[in-house]
């Protein structure tokens, strides 16, 4: 795929299922994953891997860590490896860093260049063109990285000099971001002294977690009611360490949401990760009436993961505060298919950020709500929507505008409405979920349509 390119849309309908059952597990999660071939690069050494989500997102990243440096293979046992350059040891990339559709893999990795005396380029396709990089290059800046060339507004294709002896800055991110905090941890990894990144709503924290867990030093206090304050001590020798990635909650929601809404359902989904930065979906299906009972909880790879077993039921509405949104930002969409059909009116606060992710999530889950007949409104930043009563109409050819969760979301609607739902394209599943469509025919979703891989 090029910089700006785009593969084949390959459309996918699904249709009204009869009781979806089974056992699911789902891949590795897309933060983790990231995160784990980053500080690989970063440490003197081999890290291995397990469970590594293989995205086209995560491979961007693996491919780009190549580029810097890093020396990186899949076994034959499914695990990776990464041979680490170590901090201040990066190699500049003769190439561009094709990042696709990933935003979190450009996101860090500009901060891993920010942070040392090299010049990169960073693009993708045409959805990451469309994302706001401003955020991450603001902070950069500041702490002595140039942008050296831009498209307007800040947005890729990005050519970024990063610092040559970087500063250790203390920075209030203006939005609850872990791809901001990280970024400019990372570069901090580079800068002698203190990088302190305040937060006033506290984002998933599995860069803190793997810092750590890799030899860094680093502290978090709490700030305010529900923020924190993480400081970071600059040029520390990495350590190769083992990561397990458990299952990314994000996918899990998916089959977690269709288990609810299609009638007679129960499905378990193994090894979900329960970060509780990144739970505020199972809270919210929870509030709505869903149930989905933990079994087998343990630890893996430093954090909780359990089994959920999930059973349909009838869901109700409710009004999600703005200040859940950044344990659950990733999940709006597929929260607003269960919303469809509940019981009463749902409504989801403070969406702002859902403007700026793969695509307008905010208007394209609201599209397809729209051609599927369900009545919602957008409210400032509130989404309302009226649930069905344990139906909805279905029927829509929705656009997913190279966004992943808008396709998958829709498809889980098209499992339970009346009449079928299409999606415009599928190819794009394959950046965070590539066994999505083949996981839940497993579990008993019927599909019609071009097959998606
Ligand atoms: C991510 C952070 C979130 C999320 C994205 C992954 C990460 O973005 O939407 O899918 O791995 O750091 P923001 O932190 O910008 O909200």
């Amino acid at each position: 795929m090029s910089g700006a390119g785009s593969t084949e849309a390959r459309p996918l309908t699904a249709k009204r299922s009869g009781a979806l059952a089974g056992h699911a597990r789902v891949p590795g999660d897309k933060s983790t994953s990231h995160r784990a071939l980053i500080l690989g690069l970063l440490s003197i050494g081999e890290t291995r891997i397990e469970g590594l989500l293989e995205s086209d997102d995560v491979l961007r990243t693996a491919q780009a860590c190549r580029q810097l440096g890093a020396g990186i293979e899949r076994h034959g046992d499914g695990n990776w490896s990464v041979r680490g350059v170590g901090i201040g040891g990066l190699a500049e990339p003769e190439a561009v860093l094709d990042f696709g559709n990933a935003g979190t893999g450009t996101r860090l990795m500009m901060g891993v260049v920010g942070g040392h005396p090299i010049t990169a380029t960073f693009d993708g396709d045409a959805s990451l063109r469309k994302r706001p990089m401003r955020r991450i290059l603001d902070p950069l800046a500041t702490m002595g990285a140039q942008v050296m060339a831009q498209a307007e507004g800040g947005r890729c294709p990005i050519t970024l000099a990063g610092a040559r002896h970087a500063a250790p800055i203390e920075y209030h991110t203006p939005v609850a971001s872990a791809q901001i905090k990280s970024a400019v941890l990372l570069a901090g990894l580079n800068a002698p002294g203190l990088t302190t990144v305040i937060e006033t709503e506290a984002s998933r924290d599995h860069t803190e977690r793997m810092l750590r867990h890799f030899g860094a030093k680093l502290t978090v206090e709490p700030h305010g009611q529900t923020g924190r304050r993480i400081t970071l001590t600059g040029q520390p020798e990495l350590r190769p360490a083992p990561v397990v990635v458990p299952g990314d909650p994000s996918s899990a929601a998916f089959p977690i949401v269709a288990a609810s809404i299609v009638a007679g359902s129960e499905v378990t989904v193994e090894g979900v990760m329960l970060n509780p930065l990144r739970t505020g979906f199972l809270t919210t299906l929870r509030e709505m009436g869903a149930r989905i009972e933990p079994v087998k909880q343990r630890q893996e790879g430093g954090e909780e993961v359990a089994d959920l077993n999930v059973r349909a039921c009838e869901l109700h509405g409710v009004d999600v505060p703005a200040a859940r949104a950044p344990s659950m930002i990733d999940e709006y969409p597929v929260i607003a298919i269960a919303a469809s059909f509940a019981h009463g009116r749902t409504r989801l606060r403070g969406l702002s950020e859902l403007r700026v992710k793969e695509s307008d999530r905010l208007a394209a889950v609201a599209a397809g709500l729209a051609s599927c007949g369900v009545p919602y409104a957008i409210e400032g930043d509130d989404l309302v929507i009226e649930g069905g009563k344990g139906e909805a109409t279905g029927g829509g050819h929705v656009l997913t505008h190279l966004d992943h969760r808008i396709a998958m979301s829709f498809l889980v609607m098209g499992l339970a409405s009346r009449r079928p739902v299409s999606v415009d394209d599928t190819a794009m599943i394959a950046t965070s979920f590539p066994s999505f469509v083949e996981m839940m025919a497993e579990l008993g979703g019927e599909f019609l349509g071009a097959a998606p891989r």
